[in-house]
């Protein structure tokens, strides 16, 4: 069965959690579509993990549409796709909103996610009600890098949870089918799934969120430097190393290409 933003949505609560990661390209969404993977997000974090920038604030309309495009055409009709509205996309008004969002669901997302709640309540709504269905982002959201001093952990003492948890509730009303939560406490990612409606997916925010998601290449392995959230589920770059090392030294012994690797 396709996992749609229906039936996303419907798993709030479920026993069995929710599970989402990042792609970016064709050839990781056919590996990933052959998977029990319930989502895909084509995050802005293209920006830095593909594209080698330092943040997220990189990525632009276009660079979010070629890769949703990408994945689209690679993932097959069993996954929810998700894509990033890059930094600022939403924040001119309804139109330009609407004009972004409609470019990464025509590239093929099923759904957009945008970061932060102060300021969106409006142009959440205005999507929803525009056929176009987004995820929020609160907590350490990326695109407030600036606004932050650095990629820090956000929730920490009452007064800092209790903002974090009226932006959950903001986004909740707003319509969102759903929320990423990112880089807070356990306990504020526990309070939150509990006190809204739709499926909590953390990132960084403990174990009791409604689902997980991880950027692809932080858990294969293939990215030097990780944050705390992150498990290694793979070692990719050994996986890639040792593979370049036994075409190399097939190359220069003459190897290769051999018989069954040449025409006739
Ligand atoms: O861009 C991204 O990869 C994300 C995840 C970290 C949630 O927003």
């Amino acid at each position: 069965m396709p996992t749609t933003v229906v039936s996303f949505r419907s798993r709030k609560g479920s026993p069995e959690p929710l599970t989402m990661v990042t792609c970016y390209d064709a050839a990781f969404a056919r590996i990933l579509a052959a998977s029990d993977v319930d989502s895909v997000l084509v995050g802005d974090s293209v920006a830095m993990v593909v594209h080698g920038h330092a943040t997220t604030l990189a990525a632009d309309l276009d660079m979010m549409v070629l890769h949703t495009a990408a994945v689209a055409r690679g993932i097959g009709d069993d996954k929810l796709i998700v894509a990033d509205l890059p930094f600022l996309a939403h924040r001119r008004g309804r139109r330009e909103a609407v004009d972004a969002a409609g470019a990464l669901l025509k590239a093929g997302a099923h759904a957009v996610k945008l970061e932060g709640a102060a300021g969106n309540s409006d142009v959440v709504t205005h999507l929803v009600e525009s056929g176009i269905p987004v995820m929020g982002h609160i907590g350490l959201t990326p695109q407030f890098v600036n606004a932050f001093g650095g990629f820090k952990v956000q929730g920490r003492g009452n007064e800092a949870a209790d903002h974090v948890l009226a932006d959950a509730k903001v986004l909740e009303h707003a319509g969102v089918f759903a929320m990423v939560i990112e880089g807070v406490p356990a306990e504020l990612g526990t309070r939150i799934t509990r006190a809204v409606s739709v499926p909590t997916i953390g990132i960084g925010a403990g174990a009791e969120c409604d689902g997980q998601v991880l950027v692809l290449h932080d858990l294969l392995g293939l990215t030097s430097r990780v944050p705390r959230f992150v498990r290694r589920f793979g070692d990719g770059t050994s996986l890639v190393s040792d593979a370049i090392a036994g075409y190399t030294a097939a190359v220069r012994d003459r190897t290769f290409p051999g018989i069954p690797e040449t025409y006739a």
